[in-house]
């Protein structure tokens, strides 16, 4: 009896020593001083001893659960103490690390905005507000009030998408010129920014969408003179003092006179090179004075009331400026263009 005793407090103490978790102590533990543990067990005999030996066995077995109890006790002080200090060593953030590098990166904007922003400020220094019309647009719009009826030749000047007999995505910003002199109180000074469609087969230099700039000058008296100066401040402050502007003849049926602007060279400066056909010019757009037709078809008076306009591709404008080679570029959105432009 008394040596099974010293056998289970031996086993005890052997496995106590191996013990790594307190899950294993708990086991070990209630196998041991538990209800159905072995000291329990050894307990129960006792009735079977006679009163000394009851007594020296219950004094030694007291004396080993106490020592047990106490061991299992400290050792699960310990086990738990372990356990902090590797919680603490897992949690532990080292403030003196570098931080993280996350790759998020800005946009940045279209070549077409900021040119767009250009032009629109140096006209609004001059008095301008912004008009905007539909991308689907009348036929009557883009072309009847424009001075070109049905089958007028010049029509054909531009490949339109039409949506019906009456309906077309506009090929230009001019028919934004008609609904502004149909619906706004004259004098006035407009520009007018946006999206235009024509039927052409995207290269280099053509897109289907593209965009455009009209500008609308209203009133009383307005001159060519007025067109030029106009045309050479924004061109000047998107290209640069040093860079001139000239007007050269041409036709649109919505002005008379109607001329093509040219701006020196932005490549050569004017000397002559490929990039401007050794001319020393490259044109960047059409402009005239309303033809009055126009401003009669709007329901003003011609006698009264004069005006100047242009448009302006805003496309090309970007493509002189930043020197880039392929339209398709402004509109295909890809990052490693556009972040160029930061
Ligand atoms: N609408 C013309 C085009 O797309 C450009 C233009 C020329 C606009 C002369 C005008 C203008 O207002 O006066 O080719």
């Amino acid at each position: 009896m008394f040596e099974d005793l010293l056998a289970i407090r031996e086993a005890a103490l052997a496995e106590l020593s191996r013990i790594e978790t307190s899950d294993e102590l708990t086991e070990l533990s209630t196998s041991v001083l538990g209800r159905g543990g072995k000291l329990t067990a050894i307990l129960r005999t006792m009735g079977k001893l006679s009163a000394e030996e009851r007594a020296e066995l219950g004094k030694r077995a007291n004396a080993v659960k106490q020592e047990l109890t106490e061991m299992f006790e400290e050792r699960k002080a310990k086990l738990s103490e372990i356990a902090e200090q590797k919680r603490i060593e897992r949690e532990a953030v080292d403030v003196t690390l570098p931080g993280v590098r996350r790759a998020v990166s800005a946009g940045a904007l279209n070549p077409l905005t900021l040119v767009y922003r250009e032009i629109r400020d140096a006209l609004i220094g001059l008095g301008f507000t912004t008009f905007e019309g539909p991308e689907v647009e009348y036929d009557e719009y883009n072309f009847t009030l424009l001075n070109l009826p049905p089958n007028h030749p010049a029509r054909d000047m531009q490949d339109t998408f039409y949506v019906n007999d009456k309906v077309l995505l506009r090929t230009h910003t001019s028919p934004c010129e008609a609904r502004a002199l149909k619906t706004l109180d004259l004098p006035f000074r407009l520009v007018i920014p946006g999206r235009c469609f024509r039927v052409d087969e995207p290269d280099a230099s053509h897109s289907p969408v593209f965009m455009q700039m009209e500008g609308l000058v209203v009133d009383r008296n307005v001159s060519l003179a007025d067109l030029k100066g106009t045309i050479d401040s924004f061109v000047k402050a998107v290209f640069g003092e040093n860079v001139e502007s000239r007007l050269r003849p041409s036709y649109f049926p919505f002005t008379e006179p109607s001329a093509e602007v040219d701006i020196s060279c932005t490549i050569c400066g004017g000397k002559g090179c490929s990039s401007c056909k050794g001319t020393g010019w490259m044109e960047i757009m059409g402009c005239g004075i309303t033809n009055p037709h126009e401003i009669e078809n709007c329901g003003h008076s011609s006698d009264e009331w004069r005006a100047f306009a242009w448009g302006v591709g805003v496309d090309r404008v970007a493509c002189l400026k930043y020197g880039i080679s392929d339209i398709r570029l402004i509109y295909e959105g890809d990052g490693r263009f556009l972040s160029q432009f930061k």
